[in-house]
């Protein structure tokens, strides 16, 4: 398979490097000094609404928030220029691969996607997932710079496997519901080498690239096109459900209803565990948070944070239902808290729980 950071030019390894500099230093530069600002006015805002209007007014703030979406604005133009720019070789490694290899594709040509999926290009990236088939290209490419190449190599996703996904060594089938291009289903291979493991996910362009890459790595991963909330997997047929980065990019009910299917799916004694976003508890950060997601056309976030999933898994039937902190860096599930961090960093989170046995 290709990698095209392998194929870019020095002008375009420039544009990136710059890129993935300014938002390092708008994450360890910027935001401590709008951090140091808010602390020096005293205020004693105790909710993230209560920090807004003060943190509007402070020195650093349009800076801060117009370096926010320009940057996201000029990653997605230089991932989207290099991608295009190699269309034809890229959509070739795409049609290479077989629908049945070691592993599978299956893609629903009649699948209506939802509107609140359609309706806006998430991340800002142009044309969202599901538009065109190197939409996976752009958003993969694009995804490293966001996560500062600190994922490159899929650490995060690696790291949710091993501290916090169950040992199961019996495990026949093992589900990821909103896979996106395969980084977060490929680790799941090796976690429970017996067992079947799905990708599913809404968008071809995603599972066309996830499959490519599993069959070029010889792992046996089958993809699917569906709705999370409507996998058509039987019931009781799975020793782990999980998903990464997914129950922030929906609406409260579609929220509820992948929750319920999750709960459908597991065996007893099962697990889900949905590595996602949550509040930290600090009322100035999570105000950056939240309108990171607005100014990133994340609206669903305030969905994720407003829903109580908890009391949702708990009406399914799944017990010792939990939101734990996760440290991306190298620690993964850290139950005692985020630490103190001086950058801004995503609040990640795991929300886990069991069907009784
Ligand atoms: C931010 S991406 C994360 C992809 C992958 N899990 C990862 O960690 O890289 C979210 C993915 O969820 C998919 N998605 C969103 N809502 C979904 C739903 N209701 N059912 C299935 N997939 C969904 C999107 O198409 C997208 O590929």
């Amino acid at each position: 398979m290709i990698d095209i950071e392998d194929r870019l030019t020095l002008d375009e390894r420039s544009t990136v490097d710059f890129v993935l500099g300014l938002r390092k230093r708008w994450s360890d530069a910027v935001y401590p000094t709008l951090a140091a600002e808010y602390a020096e006015t005293g205020a004693t805002a105790e909710t993230p609404e209560q920090v807004e209007p003060v943190m509007h007014q402070l020195p650093s703030y349009p800076w801060f928030s117009h370096l926010e979406r320009v940057q996201q604005k000029m990653l997605w133009r230089t991932a989207g220029d290099a991608v295009v720019r190699r269309r034809q070789e890229l959509v070739g490694d795409l049609d290479a691969a077989p629908e049945q290899g070691v592993g599978s594709i299956t893609l629903d040509h009649d699948l209506e996607l939802p509107e609140w999926y359609t309706d806006y290009d998430i991340h800002v990236q142009p044309g969202s997932f599901f538009s065109d088939d190197l939409s996976a290209y752009v958003y993969e490419f694009g995804a490293r710079i966001v996560m500062l190449r600190d994922n490159d190599g899929y650490k995060f996703h690696s790291l949710f496997a091993q501290t916090t996904l169950p040992e199961k060594p019996e495990a026949t089938r093992i589900v990821d519901i909103g896979c996106g291009f395969g980084k977060s289903t490929r680790p799941l291979v090796a976690k429970y080498p017996g067992a079947e493991v799905i990708g599913v996910d809404l968008a071809a362009p995603g599972l066309r690239l996830a499959h490519a890459e599993a069959e070029d790595l010889g792992l046996p991963i089958s993809y699917v096109q569906a709705e999370g909330s409507r996998t058509g997997l039987e019931s009781g047929s799975c020793d782990v459900v999980t998903g990464t980065m997914v129950l922030h990019e929906m609406p409260s009910d579609a929220i509820v209803a992948v929750l319920q299917e999750g709960a459908r799916l597991l065996k007893p004694g099962g697990e889900m565990h949905f590595l996602e976003f949550m509040l930290t508890g600090d009322p100035f950060r999570d105000a950056t948070v939240i309108e990171h997601a607005d100014r990133n056309n994340e609206p669903y976030f305030r969905d994720l944070f407003g829903t109580d999933t908890v009391a949702a898994c708990e009406a399914a039937g799944l017990v010792d239902v939990s939101w734990s902190p996760f440290d991306e860096r190298r620690l993964g599930l850290q139950p005692d808290g985020w630490g103190d961090r001086a950058e801004w960093h995503f609040p990640w989170a795991v929300l886990s729980a069991r069907k009784a046995i």
